[in-house]
């Protein structure tokens, strides 16, 4: 930590950018500052092919993003002012650590903070201690206590069932919605088999260790993500996201990364999501700080809008996607100086310098869907190798299509290489303009076992149901750091 300036700091813009990542995610990142006046080069590690077609940019594909010591020698042989990490894994690897120790600048938290995304228990505790509702729960050691608190939860009156953590880095797998005891006990039994015996899971409860699970009440609700730029203090929020998890039309099918994504989300008003940042994200910036872990990165929110009002049920330590792949084309202020501004622990000075005010980024005032398309047989292994066709058509239909799992071939063909293989981007001064736009794109495109779904943005919440949302019944803090002013 010994690097990191202080607020005082100047903030600058970057000239030179290095971004790890590859995947559709990180596509959207480089498009974005590749195109701000500011940015001189965009240098990404490994990148992809559809990447490196974006102007100014040089893909680095030898550099493993999760390897600390090659990371810093890119950086630093590249003389770059910034980097930035799209996915969890390099900050699980704590590349963020080396990349500060030595000085750089870097959007993306520690591995100390950044644990709140792959630690669900240590979510909790933090949320807990910082004052942010969550949904009824508890991280358990050993089956039998679990077993007892989910068939609590499932048999309480007015109870919608369970929900099964796994605590732990498990790839967006490791979570189990129960509608009965039944069902939670057979997601328990096989978290918990082959894990130690009641006698040493107790020592290693009192050791400090991470727990198997975590046991939750069951919400119910719409969901939503809420992303905010944060430093060690302050946090300056994207507009809210609706993610797609399941495969198929109707919240159908398995659950995946994500099958599309919209912004805004008329049933959480920008004017709510700024009181949520400063009930949510602050508070548990505030948290971390105090706990020797400061975060400087994205630091997501997935909330459920339940009656009684929004319930934090996540945080990621990262953009998600494919929500940004909807937010960026929305935003109206270049991403470049607030990253910076974060990475440096002055984001206030870098929204100041902006002339920005409150808690929120501006936008364009353009809504935006993003549908995403996925090769044959996703989320279980997918094909690779089948070619597309359309992508140009889709273009000049008015998208914007960000490449997440492709490779082009010698002939200039591109192929499928990975269970998420683009997000097709469309805007338009209504969602049911830019639904029209991106559906008019996707249906350009196309390989053999594509999927996709339908009904992205296809059944907007009406806004009154904002009312409900707004009803919480939370303490809403707003002491502390304001975007503009010291902190
Ligand atoms: P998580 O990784 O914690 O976000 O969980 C993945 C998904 O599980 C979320 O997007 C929700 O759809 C669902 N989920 C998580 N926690 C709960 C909860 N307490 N009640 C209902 N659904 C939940
Ligand atoms: N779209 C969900 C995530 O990025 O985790």
């Amino acid at each position: 930590m010994s690097s990191q300036a202080g607020s005082s700091q100047q903030v600058a813009g970057a000239a030179r950018v290095l971004v790890l990542g590859g995947g559709g995610r990180e596509h959207a990142l480089v498009w974005s500052l590749a195109r701000e006046a500011g940015v001189e080069a965009v240098i990404v590690a490994p990148g992809s092919d559809a990447i490196g077609e974006e102007p100014k940019v040089r893909c680095v594909p030898g550099v493993i993003a999760t390897d600390p010591a090659a990371v810093l020698a890119l950086a630093t042989a590249d003389d770059v002012d910034l980097v930035v990490v799209g996915p969890e894994a390099p900050l699980a690897a704590g590349v963020v650590d080396v990349l500060e120790e030595a000085g750089v600048p870097t959007f993306g938290p520690i591995r100390s903070a950044a644990r709140i995304e792959w630690s669900k228990a240590f979510c909790r505790e933090v949320a807990a201690a910082a004052g942010v509702r969550m949904a009824r729960g508890e991280a358990f050691w050993a089956l039998e206590p679990a077993l007892a608190f989910a068939r609590d939860l499932a048999a309480a009156p007015g109870s919608r069932g369970a929900v099964v953590k796994a605590d732990g880095l498990m790839a967006g797998k490791g979570v189990t919605v129960c509608d009965d005891f039944a069902r939670a006990e057979t997601a328990l039994r096989a978290l918990f088999a082959g894990a130690p015996a009641a006698a040493e899971a107790e020592a290693a409860r009192l050791a400090g260790r991470p727990p198997v699970v975590v046991v939750e009440e069951r919400l119910v609700g719409a969901e939503a993500s809420l992303i905010a730029l944060c430093d060690d203090h302050g946090a300056l929020a994207l507009p809210p996201a609706r993610d797609h998890k399941r495969l198929l039309d109707d919240d159908r099918g398995p659950n995946t990364g994500g099958m599309g994504a919209y912004s805004p989300v008329p049933d959480l008003p920008e004017s709510l999501c700024a009181t949520l940042v400063d009930m949510i994200h602050v508070p548990i910036l505030a948290e971390l700080t105090r706990r020797g872990a400061p975060f400087r990165g994205a630091l997501y929110a997935g909330l459920m809008l339940t009656p009684e009002g929004p319930v934090l049920i996540e945080c990621n330590a990262r953009f998600g996607d494919p929500e940004v792949q909807a937010l960026l084309p929305r935003l109206a202020v270049p991403l470049g100086p607030l990253l910076l501004g974060a990475a440096l622990g002055d984001l206030a000075g870098a929204a100041a310098e902006l002339g920005l005010v409150g808690r929120m980024l501006p936008t364009t005032g353009d809504a935006a869907v993003a549908i995403v398309l996925a090769a044959a047989n996703y989320p279980e292994t997918p094909r690779k190798g089948d070619p597309i066709g359309g992508l140009a058509e889709a273009a000049r239909a008015g998208a914007t299509v960000f490449h997440a799992g492709t490779v082009r071939g010698a002939d200039g063909q591109y192929r499928t290489n990975g269970g998420r293989v683009l997000s097709v981007v469309g805007l338009g001064s209504t969602l049911a303009a830019a639904r029209a736009n991106a559906e008019k794109a996707a249906d350009k495109v196309t390989w053999e076992g594509m999927q996709r779904r339908h009904d992205i943005a296809a059944r907007l919440p009406a806004a009154a149901d904002a009312k409900a949302a707004a009803a919480s019944p939370a303490p809403i803090s707003t002491a502390g750091w304001e975007v503009g002013k010291p902190a």
